[in-house]
């Protein structure tokens, strides 16, 4: 089921002249760009003799195999044995492709073919909004446990102490928990926050959404802050996970920002604080996969948003990154 949806798999600005190694549940890819500025994805393996097709080169519009130079068109099919230049490849001379798409500053793959369409970032069509990506970080955890410490503001007081918490306010108060059509959504989620941004100057109350789409994707709406934003402004995080094996990912965040005059790395560089806060404890955590069984773990009221996200996998019936 997973290999229908859309994944993340590399910065778009990443695959540039020569081909690059990436991996996406457990399937070694290779990502190259044309001529024409259009990224295509091969499995990494040359059907020749196995080599691997991201140690090659670009050749125009093919991609060139690094051991006897066999060059392969866009679609996969091989156009040129180097060693025997007269011989026409039949169409079963091939490597398998995959769809391909860029959307959000990410190249993302779908390794099935299916009528399913990429996670939604609504932020991205607000003009208002500057929109930046942060990472790739690459992660020893599972997806859906990412997605969960994401979706999670009980932690902040502790892991993000005088950040996005302090351990003097930590009780949190009831909020809202839906099913949408495509995933959860979670409503009037508050906090007080020392420091709930870069130009923070004084501790602030903030208000967010919290809704999941897709199965590896989460996104947060910051509600305006009062007196500090324009009416009606709602900036938004997307994190967008490529899950490589079921323990590791690679991990995106997507801003969609109102500040367009902060340098890039500035932004970048407060996101990364917060995320290297996460990281140890996410990548502490036993088991890797996450647990759907109810009785697995222990809860509290607080973690109402994320036993609708396992019941949402369990629904989905999503395997990858999950406890069988
Ligand atoms: Fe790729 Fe021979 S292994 S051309
Ligand atoms: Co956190």
């Amino acid at each position: 089921m997973e290999k229908t949806l859309w994944h993340p798999v590399a910065l778009a600005e990443a695959v540039v002249h020569a081909p690059l190694a990436v991996q996406l549940l457990q399937q070694d890819l290779v990502l190259w760009r044309d001529q024409a500025g259009q990224v295509h994805a091969f499995v990494d393996r040359c059907p020749h003799r196995g080599a691997r097709l991201s140690l090659g080169r670009v050749e125009a519009d093919r991609l060139e195999c690094p051991y006897h130079g066999w060059q392969f068109a866009a679609d996969g099919h091989c156009e040129h044995v180097p060693a025997v230049p007269d011989f026409v490849p039949p169409p079963a001379h091939c490597v398998r492709s995959f769809a391909v798409q860029e959307l959000y500053g990410l190249v993302w793959v779908q390794l099935e073919a299916a009528d399913v369409a990429a996670p939604q970032f609504p932020a991205e069509g607000d003009d208002r909004l500057r929109k930046l990506n942060c990472g790739p970080y690459d992660v020893a955890a599972s997806a859906p446990r990412i997605i969960e410490n994401f979706l999670d503001m009980s932690h902040f007081g502790f892991v993000h102490e005088g950040w996005l918490g302090s351990r003097d306010a930590t009780a949190m108060e009831r909020y809202d928990v839906e099913d949408t059509p495509t995933g959860v959504r979670a409503t009037n989620c508050k906090a007080r926050q020392p420091q709930s941004n870069l130009h923070s100057t004084a501790a602030a109350d903030v208000h967010y959404t919290y809704e999941v789409t897709d199965p590896y994707t989460a996104l947060l709406y910051k509600l305006p802050e009062a007196g500090t934003s324009r009416e009606g402004w709602h900036e938004s995080i997307g994190l967008f996970i490529c899950p490589l094996t079921p323990e590791t990912s690679r991990v995106w965040f997507r801003l969609a920002v109102a500040d367009f005059d902060t340098p890039d790395a500035q932004l970048q560089a407060f996101q990364h604080t917060i995320f290297t806060q996460d990281q140890p404890v996410l990548e502490s955590q036993q088991p890797k996969c996450l647990p759907l069984d109810p009785r697995a773990e222990l809860h509290s009221a607080a973690d109402r948003l994320s036993s609708a996200y396992r019941r949402y996998l369990k629904a989905r019936g999503i395997s990858f990154g999950v406890c069988r």
